[in-house]
């Protein structure tokens, strides 16, 4: 399975520890930054639009974008027609946004989410699955014309 990851300056400790980890359950990886330790501050949109045009391309089967907030780098997800992209920040939002939203993106709060916590976080996305159900015709409603 493929996974593509990016975030901005904030998340390059998390990027790190979810790679690492992810890497070694047997995922390829496909990082689009952040990378750079010297202190520099970019602008999370440059980072997190190729992250994600990787999914919504059908390149990577998930995406993974950290910012600050998780915000900006949701609201950028969620411009894709093919992303359903979901902020969380711990492990019963993550549930619920596989089960009943079928999210194929997570958006991380690197700055509201501990390191020790990032993990968890990380499996149950991967574990759990879309319930489909009335949730199926949900989700086929979520997309716009305009
Ligand atoms: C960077 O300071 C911050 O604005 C960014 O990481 C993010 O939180 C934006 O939504």
């Amino acid at each position: 399975m493929i996974i593509s990851i990016g975030s901005d300056h904030t998340g390059i400790d998390h990027k790190c520890l979810i790679k690492n980890f992810l890497k070694k359950k047997g995922y390829k990886i496909m990082d689009f930054g952040f990378n750079e330790r010297n202190g520099k501050k970019v602008d999370y949109p440059d980072f997190i639009h190729p992250t994600v045009k990787y999914v919504n391309d059908g390149i990577a089967h998930f995406g993974i974008v950290i910012c600050g907030t998780g915000n900006g780098a949701a609201m950028i997800a969620n411009k894709y027609k093919r992303i359903r992209a979901a902020l969380v920040w711990n492990k019963e939002i993550t549930v619920l946004a596989r089960k009943h939203n079928d999210a194929n993106v997570i958006s991380l709060p690197a700055r509201f989410i501990k390191k020790s916590k990032i993990l968890e976080i990380i499996k149950i996305f991967f574990i759990t699955n879309f319930d489909e159900g009335r949730h199926r015709k949900r989700i086929d409603k979520i997309p716009i014309n305009s």
